[in-house]
């Protein structure tokens, strides 16, 4: 089964079985099936964050249940809870519908509902952690569904529980997101309030924030269904204060923002840009000329194309600045 069509990177990967998981129920009668239970698992979601770096033999669960509904309410907050296969997009579009502001910030991020909370996803000073209420995941070790709070989930940036050994196995299934009642536009990042003060509106909608983030990821990411990427390639790599100083006595244009707990988050993207990767290609994976931080399939790449160029980006990296670059995408 060609998996080309369900990752973003558009790599031409197989899968040796897959199915298709449109209702909760399926997932218990689908690893209810000795055939099937005891290969490795991928379950799969938009296919935004990974990197297939070959085929993979083993079951995919590609997760396509839809549904969306407002579930209820607590003193400040309006509940709306979507399931796991609903297009992310799609979902901000649909509660701003519903005169429902909160998650615009996030708009046009690739990717599904149930991918959101893994990657604790994020974007122009908003993440999924501030906008979370809960989840329900299935656990296939079980076939119990259990749900999850904020707590439960250990959101960090770009992480959280499903990224690590004791959440790595279960299957989120639908998720809950409380947004505010008495809505407020959160312009903390200076981009996103230079963009909406541009449209001339002193005060907002939450449908105006919206269309400002999208103006400005268009701007400045390159769209998946045209070519094939996985948004930032690498987390801006977090520093204590005594490097970032010494980093900046010999490189003062250093990008870093400082943190709550007193270390310093670097701009990865300037890094990379700053040792001339913006641009350039390596076979067939790319730097995108627009965002250095993004890796890109300029048409028939292998995942082991795109890995080598990360490598090489990295050594750079290293070399010059002594930080290790990360990769945001899991490799599979
Ligand atoms: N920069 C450069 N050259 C580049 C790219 C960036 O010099 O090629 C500099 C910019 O000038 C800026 C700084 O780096 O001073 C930060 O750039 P930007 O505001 O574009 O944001 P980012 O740190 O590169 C992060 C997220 C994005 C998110 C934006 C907006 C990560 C890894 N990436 O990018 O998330 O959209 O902030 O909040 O945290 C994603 O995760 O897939 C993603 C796109």
């Amino acid at each position: 089964f060609s998996l080309r069509d369900l990752n973003t990177f558009g790599i031409d990967a197989r899968a040796s079985h897959y199915v298709r998981i449109s209702a909760t129920a399926q997932l218990a009668a689908v690893l209810a099936n000795p055939a099937l239970a005891g290969l490795p698992r991928l379950v799969l979601g938009g296919g935004s964050n990974l990197l297939l770096t070959g085929n993979f033999d083993g079951l995919v669960l590609h997760m396509a249940s839809s549904g969306r509904a407002v579930v209820g309410e607590t003193g400040e907050h309006v509940l709306v809870r979507a399931q796991a296969g609903e297009n992310w997009h799609g979902f901000v579009e649909w509660t701003l519908a519903q005169g429902l502001g909160g998650l615009e910030n996030l708009a046009l991020i690739p990717g599904t509902v149930g991918a959101a909370p893994i990657q604790n996803i994020g974007a122009y000073g908003l993440e999924t952690k501030d906008v979370f209420h809960s989840l329900t995941v299935f656990d296939p070790a079980t076939g119990a569904l259990a749900t999850f709070d904020g707590a439960a989930c250990r959101f960090a940036y770009r992480d959280s529980v499903f990224k690590h050994e004791a959440g790595r196995g279960l299957v989120i299934v639908d998720v809950t997101f409380a947004l505010p009642r008495m809505w407020r536009p959160n312009l903390r990042y200076a981009e996103l309030a230079n963009e909406v003060a541009a449209m001339g509106t002193a005060e907002p909608t939450a449908r105006q924030v919206a269309d400002a983030v999208i103006a400005i990821r268009r701007r400045k990411l390159p769209d998946p269904a045209v070519i094939g990427n996985a948004g930032s390639f690498f987390k801006n790599p977090v520093v204590g204060a005594a490097q970032c100083a010494a980093l900046l006595e010999k490189f003062p244009n250093l990008v870093h923002h400082r943190q709550d707990d007193g270390t310093e988050k670097l701009a990865a993207g300037w890094l990379i840009d700053q040792c001339g990767w913006k641009g350039k290609s390596l076979g067939a994976a790319g730097v995108y000329p627009k965002q250095a931080l993004v890796l890109v399939n300029n048409g028939g790449a292998t995942g082991a194309d795109v890995r080598r160029l990360a490598e090489a980006i990295q050594a750079d990296v290293r070399e010059r600045y002594g930080v290790l670059l990360e990769p945001e995408p899991v490799f599979i």
